[in-house]
């Protein structure tokens, strides 16, 4: 078998080549930063874009820019070749294609002419499956045939570095291999674990596995590896070493051979909690209510390839059919590039009462069950299954409704992700008409596709309060940040304004389907409040005398406009309550103020973000639609950024904004699915 971590054995009988280079297609286009393991916060390994979307010639990277080393070869004929990594010394191959799907990164290889050579880097996505999607593992399958009909003599091999189990290179590693269920791994894991803390978002703890299928045969001839394995554990950084697993294919003809290898990171504990209970919780990862040691839940995944691979097509053609019906093939290049980076965004959680979903603000600040992060992103959580924004939610009702916050208002996140603590004195980062907002909209959102109005009832008493406090405070909003914190507080925000009211009418619906005591009154008084509020709304928030007229960006500054994404709420719960002529008048503005990438997000900046894009273009006028959608994918492709698709950039360059925040790989590109969670 082919486990060892020296890795000069089959490099020592390289030759020196000249690179060949590389004209590489990209299909449907070539994104910032290519995923290639990406599953969690903490699985999260891409191809950022100063490659040029070339595998071979540059490191992997962790989302948050750490390199992890990742290296790829192929020996042909005897002689090595370079398909992925940064490694001096064997020519790169001539990479010939790209192409993503929603779960895979798919690269295409001529190697010398001789044998082709493809590369499928494949991220499950599990909807409807919350135990295959807890695994944070991910598969990199090869395929190698004969390009010029003759037999070649073919061995692959690929290893990862400790780089993957920490930023600081000074950290002690011990490390193992086995063989599991005919799966040939390698593990390591920090000697210094630090259960449930980051260093540089990276985890302080949890065990690496790097495996391949296990086979016997010809592994002892030149150019693969000895099987020998170093025992003298030691830093990331000393002598750096190495996972290796080498295949040797033997005589590859046209015939297509393929090795399958698994990557992943494995944790007992994966969130605090504050909950019901008293104290906080250590919730365990969801994998050890099926499997006893870590090494079985990596050896189930890695033998699981061939239903895993039918169920990630099966989504991958889901989601194009459905974006191309509903916007065409630009809006497909999105949404199928957002699969991946929503879901790495989640965590799945065994709690002694119910398993949750926690979900990380990445790059932004770090915090975790962000309500204003979950709003954006929760359209592909009602596209894919409403049962997860449902698991989403819970944590976030169960810390409030058990005591453990003051304010009347609600929460805006529980803490810096992995530990979800709670805010106990109230000193969250306060949005009051935001979150409320939010909360009501989703919780309904979730029960109207899920037809569990039971869930209405049991947070009823929560969801009257925050609705109480719209009451008071949505028509005419203090000062306060919305859910743009970066452009600063602002008062009598529109477009929050709208938010805001939107709430109170959904607490009509609420309280309707709620069963509620007493459900018609308070059906009916939200229904008056919402009404009487709108009205004033259009009277306060709209600059009629301009042409053409607009909403602004806060009541009583005509010169002000800013993109009213908050509208989308109103089509999504099918409330009525926006008169069609906003819709329209919005519309016609939005053609006026166009940038090359899009609509700013108000008079203050040029700076616009790609979810409030895709949730205005939603509800827009079909050429808006389309419009907006398209400027949206000429940021994906043009912006210099290199790095996991951000949703802030410049409307008028499509770069990150000077002199703003630069984020990334946020979960909020899950809000590209606004056109698909529409009502049909
Ligand atoms: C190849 O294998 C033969 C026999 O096992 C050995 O004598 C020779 O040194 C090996 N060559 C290399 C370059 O490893
Ligand atoms: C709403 O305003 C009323 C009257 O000022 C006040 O009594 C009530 O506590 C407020 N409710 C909330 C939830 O802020
Ligand atoms: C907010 O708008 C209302 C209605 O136009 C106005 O009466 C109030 O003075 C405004 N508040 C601020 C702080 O501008
Ligand atoms: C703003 O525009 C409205 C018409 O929409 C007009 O009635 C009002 O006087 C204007 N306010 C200012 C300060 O110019």
């Amino acid at each position: 078998m082919a486990v060892k971590s020296l890795f000069l054995s089959l490099l020592s009988v390289l030759a020196v080549v000249t690179p060949l280079t590389s004209a590489s297609t990209f299909t449907p286009l070539r994104p910032p930063a290519i995923p290639l393991a990406v599953r969690s916060p903490y699985l999260s390994t891409w191809l950022n874009g100063d490659s040029g979307g070339i595998l071979p010639g540059s490191w992997p990277r962790f989302w948050a820019d750490q390199i992890v080393g990742w290296q790829g070869l192929i020996r042909v004929d005897n002689v090595a070749y370079n398909w992925m990594g940064d490694y001096n010394g064997p020519a790169h191959v001539t990479q010939t294609s790209f192409e993503y799907t929603s779960t895979q990164s798919i690269f295409t290889f001529d190697v010398a002419g001789k044998v082709t050579l493809t590369a499928t880097f494949l991220s499950p996505v599990h909807p409807n499956d919350l135990l295959l999607q807890s695994l944070q593992m991910s598969y990199l399958q090869l395929s190698v045939k004969s390009a010029d009909g003759s037999a070649h003599d073919v061995q692959v091999y690929s290893d990862v570095s400790g780089e993957w189990a920490s930023p600081d290179h000074s950290q002690a590693l011990n490390w193992g291999n086995g063989i599991n269920n005919g799966c040939a791994y390698h593990r390591f894991a920090l000697a210094n674990q630090v259960e449930l803390r980051e260093d540089a978002d990276m985890a302080k703890w949890g065990m690496w596995l790097f495996g391949t299928d296990y086979r016997t045969g010809r592994f002892v001839d030149n150019g693969t590896l000895d099987n020998s394995e170093s025992t003298t554990f030691r830093a990331i950084s000393d002598s750096w070493p190495v996972f290796a697993l080498a295949v040797d294919l033997g005589s590859v003809s046209t015939g297509a051979q393929e090795v399958l290898y698994s990557i992943g990171v494995v944790q007992e504990k994966v969130i605090t909690f504050q909950g019901d209970s008293d104290g906080l919780e250590e919730l365990a990862g969801l994998w050890t209510t099926h499997y006893s040691i870590p090494e079985d839940s990596f050896a189930a995944f890695h033998n699981n390839w061939d239903q895993e691979l039918h169920d990630a097509q099966t989504l991958d053609a889901k989601v194009h059919n459905d974006a191309f019906e509903a916007g065409g093939q630009d809006y497909a290049s999105l949404t199928t590039l957002a699969v991946r980076q929503a879901f790495g965004g989640l965590q799945v959680a065994h709690g002694t009462r119910q398993d949750y979903i926690f979900l990380k603000e990445i790059s932004s600040d770090g915090d975790i069950q962000t309500v204003d992060v979950i709003f954006p992103a929760h359209p592909i959580f009602l596209y894919f299954n409403p049962e997860l924004l449902k698991l989403i939610l819970d944590p976030l009702f169960e810390n409030q409704e058990s005591g453990h916050y003051p304010n009347p208002w609600s929460i805006h996140d529980l803490g810096f992700f992995p530990n979800a603590d709670g805010f106990p004195e109230g000193n969250d980062e306060a949005m009051p008409v935001e979150e409320c907002g939010n909360m009501i909209i989703m919780t309904l959102a979730y029960a109207l596709r899920s037809g569990n109005t039971q869930y209405l009832e049991q947070h009823w008493p929560l969801l009257d309060q925050w609705a109480q406090f719209l009451v008071n405070d949505s028509l005419i909003p203090d000062s306060q940040l919305s859910t743009d914190d970066f452009a600063g507080r602002l008062a009598n925000q529109t477009n929050l304004a709208l938010k805001g009211i939107i709430g109170v009418r959904a607490m009509a619906d609420v309280a309707k389907y709620s069963g509620t005591a007493n459900a018609d009154v308070a059906s009916n008084t939200y229904l008056q409040t919402a009404q009487d509020y709108i009205s004033k709304w259009q009277g306060y928030g709209i600059n009629t005398a301009s042409t053409p007229p607009h909403t602004t960006l806060a009541y009583n500054d005509n010169d002000s406009h800013g993109l009213l994404y908050n509208i989308y709420a109103d089509r999504l719960l099918g409330l009525g309550l926006v008169p069609d002529s906003v819709y329209e008048m919005q519309s016609a503005f939005y053609e006026t103020i166009m940038e090359d990438f899009g609509i700013p997000l108000d008079t203050r900046h040029d700076w616009t973000k790609s979810d409030w894009e895709i949730f205005a273009a939603a509800v827009a006028s079909d050429s808006v639609k389309a419009e907006i959608i398209e400027r949206v994918v000429k940021m994906v492709e043009a912006t210099t950024s290199g790095r996991p698709l951000t949703d802030l950039y410049d409307a008028a360059t499509g770069n990150f904004p000077v002199d703003g925040n630069h984020f990334m790989n946020r979960p909020v590109v899950g809000g590209f699915f606004a056109l698909l969670a529409l009502p049909k």
